[in-house]
């Protein structure tokens, strides 16, 4: 049977990190749809340094980039440093010079210490737009380093339970919009 893929990428090297969490949270909410989820932890899968001079990839390239290849959707989890994406993030993007990611569905979430981390979910969202990824109208920012998840690994608080259902509906909704394949599978 058809099913939509999603390959989720979580941006943050730090042991038992907020923002892949959150989206640990998502790929159960997207499991729960019979979505097909690829997880790809950036601390557990670590990329070297991209230089314009090697394009012999490592093989953790090679599979991080199989993975977004493969997708329908893109999910992208940051952690929100000096106002901006994460190093590790960023470094992994810029392996990006194909079609990967052009077409699809990209929602874009973040972790922030303080109340919200937008800027680098624009930062996120202006080089999406750079690789013609379709960024979803919704994002998510979680505050205050935030890492109330309760054993369930669901969020303690309703209100961003609810937020985090309504943005992953919406990017599921555009992904079928964008995708033959995905609006064909359940
Ligand atoms: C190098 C660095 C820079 C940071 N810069 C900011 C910042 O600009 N704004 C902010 O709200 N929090 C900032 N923080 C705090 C992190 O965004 C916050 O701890 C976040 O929850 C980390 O996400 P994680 O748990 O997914 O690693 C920074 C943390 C580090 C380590």
């Amino acid at each position: 049977m058809l099913k939509m893929k999603v390959t989720l990428i979580a941006g943050s090297n730090r042991t038992n990190a907020s923002s892949t969490n959150l989206l640990r949270y998502i790929d159960s909410l997207l499991e729960a749809q019979n979505i097909s989820v690829q997880f790809v932890d950036l601390s557990e899968l670590p990329l070297p340094l991209f230089s314009p001079d090697n394009w012999d990839f490592h093989p953790n390239v090679k599979h991080v980039l199989e993975a977004i290849e493969e997708a329908d959707g893109l999910i992208l989890a940051t952690p929100e440093y000096h106002g901006s994406v994460s190093g590790a993030l960023k470094n992994a993007l810029d392996y990006i010079t194909g079609n990967q990611v052009a077409g699809k569905a990209v929602l874009s979430v973040s972790s922030a210490g303080g109340p919200l981390g937008v800027s680098s979910l624009s930062h996120l969202q202006t080089i999406i737009r750079n690789l013609h990824g379709i960024n979803c109208s919704q994002w998510i920012s979680i505050g205050y380093g935030s890492n109330t998840f309760g054993p369930d690994g669901a969020p303690i608080d309703v209100g961003m339970k609810d937020r985090i259902r309504d943005a992953v509906g919406s990017f599921v909704d555009l992904t079928r919009k964008l995708t033959p394949i995905a609006a064909a599978a359940n």
